[in-house]
């Protein structure tokens, strides 16, 4: 199987994708350079641009001052900012006001306290924009640390894997799955304690009959590519790519040609022919089937995850 160079994945809905004419030939890191600033060390050291100072400065509360931007989307920004007075940093995510959708910040609320996730603070909004302000991660993107370290050791695969799949878990049992997971969206500090961000896509399987095709389709599970009621299984084999990743420094299905690669998903057809443990591969081999995928318990009892 042809591999590539690890690259970032930009999360869609694959409808409104395709109606935007996103070419997916084009090779995927192109996307982030154009969409997004998000790399921690990259970001430009001034504050925001005008358009968007008064967006925090007007607020309500008229308390939160930017310091500078995290990451530029197609929803809108996310920005670094603290409180007058206060040395405490915040994320912001300054969100269109038409593109907002109230689950995400229900769903954050919801998880208040749950280690390794994002921690909600409060949701205003302002003349065309909604912002929901949370805890501010200090560290850098999951993605960026694989990307330039190249793979992990199997120790510390397993301590950032581990911390994961506990989040998941509880996420799980409140009936929440996040639907987005990629080494993007979390962020990991020096101490490699992980937080698991945006939520944007989240949602309760058993509140709603919506099962939207979205999510970042190089991690995204075959039920998602075809028209099953899918659930938190969904987040189990994305869980299994990000530890593929950590493990190999690659992702497990990759191809430019979005449908190689869907069919590369719906075949389940990964490279084992790595230099991994037997352990790890068997996880894997759980994780990546269709028929009676390992669950997250299953996975937390599992003897090459629990074996230092
Ligand atoms: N709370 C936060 N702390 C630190 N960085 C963050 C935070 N929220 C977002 N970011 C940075 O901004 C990027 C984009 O935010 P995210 O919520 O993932 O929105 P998007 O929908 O654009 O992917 C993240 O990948 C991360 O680099
Ligand atoms: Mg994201």
């Amino acid at each position: 199987m042809k591999k590539q160079k690890l690259n970032p994945q930009p999360s869609i809905r694959w409808n409104i994708t395709y109606t935007m004419g996103i070419n997916y030939s084009e090779p995927l890191s192109y996307f982030r350079k154009s969409s997004s600033v998000g790399r921690i060390d990259k970001i430009p050291e001034e504050a925001p641009s005008v358009e968007h100072r008064p967006i925090t400065q007007e607020d309500d509360n008229g308390k939160y001052c930017c310091v500078k931007y995290l990451s530029q989307g197609s929803f809108g920004s996310v920005v670094l900012a603290t409180v007058y007075g206060d040395n405490q940093h915040y994320a912001l995510k300054v969100i269109t006001t038409n593109k907002f959708n109230t689950i995400e910040v229900n769903i954050l609320k919801d998880m208040k306290e749950i280690p390794g996730v994002l921690q909600y603070i409060e949701v205003f909004e302002t003349e065309n924009n909604v912002v929901i302000v949370t805890e501010f991660c200090k560290g850098q993107e999951l993605f960026d640390y694989i990307y330039n370290k190249g793979p992990l050791s199997e120790k510390t695969a397993k301590y950032i894997f581990r911390q994961l799949c506990i989040a998941m878990h509880i996420a799980h049992n409140k009936g929440i799955v996040h639907r987005d997971l990629k080494p993007e969206n979390i962020i990991i500090n020096n101490q490699h304690i992980v937080t698991i961000i945006d939520w944007g896509f989240a949602f309760y399987p058993s509140k709603t009959i919506e099962r939207k095709r979205c999510g970042s389709p190089n991690y995204a599970a075959p039920e998602i590519l075809g028209n099953a009621k899918y659930g938190s299984e969904i987040d189990v084999w994305s869980l299994g790519c990000i530890l593929y990743t950590m493990l190999t420094g690659r992702l497990p299905f990759d191809n430019n040609n979005i449908s190689e690669l869907f069919n590369d998903i719906k075949a389940c057809s990964v490279d084992y022919n790595v230099n991994l443990n037997e352990g790890a591969i068997d996880l894997l081999r759980a994780i990546f089937t269709i028929q009676n995928r390992i669950t997250i318990t299953g996975i937390l009892n599992d003897r090459w995850l629990d074996w230092h």
